[in-house]
């Protein structure tokens, strides 16, 4: 007999047809969203769960979920929304999907940083209000990319892909992680280590939040960081909005001190700090990083081989618990 498993949301096709051939899928509709209540009635008759980002699995939601639950992978690189200590606690094992997101959300940096410089979001928002009183010399003139210094803050596999789309824009990498790559590597991607996060900031024209979201990183982007960068710098966040204190990158974008903010995530998302939407000098997309079919199909099979490797009794090949 079929192991019986809850997606939470519609996944891509491709997705789900693997899903069905080999488990009894229990599939939520995205409309209305699922509630948590709705996750744990429906966990008592499942073995596994398959959830995303936005089911929230803090320790309280944890110490609720049915015995049976042993596993729960997620269809997500992120993992800031599932208490790791919690299923530790209640042996539930942990699976994510760090591979498929890669590409994908290094691309919507690069676009960030695009649109940022040249002011992409301001251009069509003047044509679509009918607002575009024709080509002028001054109008909506930003800056390129080319030789300008790119600090990119966290250097796993999404900063790497975005140092090497940056660099085909000619610009210059310079990076700051916990772990420093190989020199081999640092010479491949032509990246230059920074010992520190302010010796980083202290030359980022361009400064990119790739980092995960994890109570050393939290807000970490706040007044006393934005004054290490130069004078109107852009800044462009594809990793999780809470690592940015948005009351402080506001009055920074308000009073100049930063130039632009290019951002694909934010804290409390889909609500979002009123401070934004009026700001000129920012380039918004919703949650865009993975939003393209090869990396959502590929995410869905990587949380799918956690859930095949469980229910073989085997580590899963994402294993976070
Ligand atoms: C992830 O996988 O964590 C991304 O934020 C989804 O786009």
């Amino acid at each position: 007999m079929k192991k019986k498993i809850l997606i939470t949301w519609p996944l891509p096709e491709a997705v789900m047809a693997r899903a069905r051939a080999s488990y009894d899928v229990i599939a939520h509709g995205d409309d209305p969203r699922i509630t948590i209540d709705e996750m744990l009635e429906t966990a008592k008759s499942v073995d596994a769960i398959l959830l995303t980002l936005n089911e929230k699995c803090r320790k309280d939601v944890i110490d609720r979920m049915p015995e049976n639950i042993k596993c729960l992978s997620t269809f997500s690189i992120g993992f800031d929304h599932i208490d790791l200590d919690a299923c530790k606690a209640r042996g539930i094992k942990v699976g994510n999907a760090p591979h498929g997101v890669t590409v994908a959300t290094a691309e919507i940096a690069m676009l960030l940083l695009l649109g940022s410089a040249r002011r992409a979001g301001e251009g069509e928002a003047m044509i679509r209000q009918r607002k575009w009183p024709g080509w002028q010399p001054l109008q909506l003139v930003g800056q390129r990319l080319d030789g300008k210094k790119l600090g990119i803050y966290g250097f796993g596999k999404i900063g790497q892909a975005l140092a090497k789309r940056a660099r085909g824009f000619d610009m210059d990498i310079h990076y700051y992680d916990i772990y420093r790559q190989s020199p081999e590597k640092e010479k491949e991607l032509g990246a230059t280590y920074h010992m520190t996060l302010d010796s980083l900031l202290s030359v980022s024209q361009f400064f990119s939040i790739n980092a995960p979201s994890t109570p050393e990183t939290r807000y970490f982007f706040n007044k006393s960081v934005i004054e290490k960068l130069p004078h109107g710098a852009v800044v462009v966040n594809t990793a999780r909005g809470d690592l940015v204190n948005d009351e402080d990158m506001i009055a920074a974008l308000k009073s100049g001190r930063l130039g632009y903010a290019g951002l694909d995530v934010f804290a409390g998302e889909p609500k979002i700090h009123d401070g934004y939407y009026d700001l000129p000098n920012t380039f918004l997309f919703p949650h865009l990083g993975s939003a393209a079919i090869e990396a959502r199909n590929q995410m869905g099979y990587e949380a799918l081989d956690n859930i095949d490797a469980f229910f073989a009794g085997k580590d899963m090949p994402a294993k976070l618990a």
